[in-house]
């Protein structure tokens, strides 16, 4: 009998302790921070281990140094022009993809076609590799991708999971998930770097020095100190997570309102054929012709399409919520007082929606033209 009393006793008091721990470490996650707090989300203690050095992790001197860079390397021809290729290569493959699903009568999801064809354009202008994600074909690639989509949602989880540093510590659950999720990007990408590396070490790639890795590898030789592969890596897996989200969202909301909008989407039509002067065609042109038509100066005059775009923007911004650190005490332009290391954010999709800057129909607008505009804001469509 005092046996069982002594197991008895023993598990209520383990289980008291363990109710006891939780309790303080979700009181101690939750209280004693506020946004007056400047590591308060801990945002680089909970995105280091994916994020690393990256520009998104980064503050102060090695922010200005990254953003210096990054900005040079983006503005130059070269890049611009692999870029422009790229992306406009991977369209022509989204195009037949979804042309071969339509001829086959077959249902399938837009938003992960566009999130492969999104991963491996900045794949192919990151590190100069095709990843081939969108049509399947690489193993490698589909993997990469997985742990990379796996790692993002793993690491955003651990912003409501009180006890992530006691499951990393112990590596157990999510926590370990994790660790092989980015043990996998790592080796994929360290392993990129290497042969890069030594392509160009001996020469064969010099003159190809268009992705954005082959072009701080040679930056690199004057300083590799400074930009090892492990900086390398971190610069670049940024720029992925970045690109990929924001952009294959932003297309598929695009699309959703277009669904939506049917007129919308014909006077956008009207307008591409208009500009690349494929509409009067009697013809189908195909899609490699119409493509070689799309240039920045085509682009520049498809002034509906860009109103469409900002609106899509505007609505369903990719970015839905940012914001920045006070770093000495401060006044905002509306008087508000701020104190050195207080947190402002900034809610795009709120501000979006707001009647007093866009007008009573922000969000619902009127019937206008005869159309059901639920999203547009005609207002602005209707004025080009
Ligand atoms: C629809 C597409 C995109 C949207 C809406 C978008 C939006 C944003 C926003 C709102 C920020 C935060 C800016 C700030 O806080 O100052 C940001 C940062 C950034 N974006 Fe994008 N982005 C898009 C696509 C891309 C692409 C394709 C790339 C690169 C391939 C990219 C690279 C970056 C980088 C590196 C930063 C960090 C900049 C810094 O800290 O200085 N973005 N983006």
């Amino acid at each position: 009998m005092s046996i069982i009393l002594a197991i008895f006793t023993f598990i209520v008091l383990s289980l008291l302790f363990l109710f006891l721990t939780l309790s303080f470490l979700i009181i101690k996650s939750y209280s004693g921070k506020s946004f007056k707090d400047p590591s308060y989300p801990p945002v680089k203690d909970i995105a280091t281990d994916l994020f690393g050095q990256g520009i998104f992790i980064v503050d102060g001197e090695k922010w200005r140094q990254q953003r210096k860079l990054v900005s040079f390397e983006f503005s130059t021809r070269v890049l611009r022009d692999f870029s422009c290729g790229v992306f406009r290569r991977n369209a022509v493959k989204l195009v037949k993809t979804v042309y071969e699903f339509a001829i086959a009568d077959t249902v399938f999801d837009m938003q992960d076609l566009l999130m492969r064809c999104t991963l491996d354009s900045i794949f192919k202008v990151g590190f100069g590799v095709d990843l081939n994600c969108l049509d399947g074909s690489s193993k490698e690639g589909i993997e990469f991708m997985k742990a990379f989509d796996d790692s993002n949602a793993l690491v955003y989880r651990r912003f409501i999971d009180p006890i992530w540093k006691l499951k990393r510590y112990l590596n157990i659950g999510s926590e370990a998930s994790l660790k092989k999720n980015i043990k996998l990007i790592d080796s994929f990408v360290h392993k990129l770097i290497n042969t890069k590396r030594n392509n160009l070490a001996a020469r064969q790639d010099y003159n190809q020095k268009e992705d954005i890795l082959s072009r701080f590898l040679v930056a690199s030789q004057e300083d590799p100190g400074k930009m090892n592969d492990k900086y390398l890596r971190d610069i670049i897996l940024n720029f992925m997570i970045a690109g990929k989200d924001t952009s294959a969202n932003t297309l598929s909301w695009f699309f959703y309102m277009l669904c939506k909008n049917p007129l919308i989407q014909e006077k956008i039509v009207q307008e591409v054929k208009d500009v690349t002067g494929t509409g009067s065609q009697e013809k189908e042109i195909n899609v490699d012709d119409f493509v070689a038509n799309i240039t920045e100066e085509t682009l520049e005059r498809m002034q509906y399409l860009h109103a469409a775009l900002a609106e899509t923007l505007r609505l369903y911004p990719a970015v839905p919520v940012d914001g920045r650190c006070a770093k000495i005490d401060n006044i905002l332009p509306d008087g508000f007082r701020l104190k050195k290391g207080d947190g402002v954010y900034y809610l795009a999709y709120a501000m979006g929606r707001m009647p007093y800057i866009w007008g009573e129909d922000a969000e619902n607008s009127d019937l206008k033209d005869g159309l059901t505009t639920e999203f547009f804001n005609l207002n602005h469509l209707s004025n080009l």
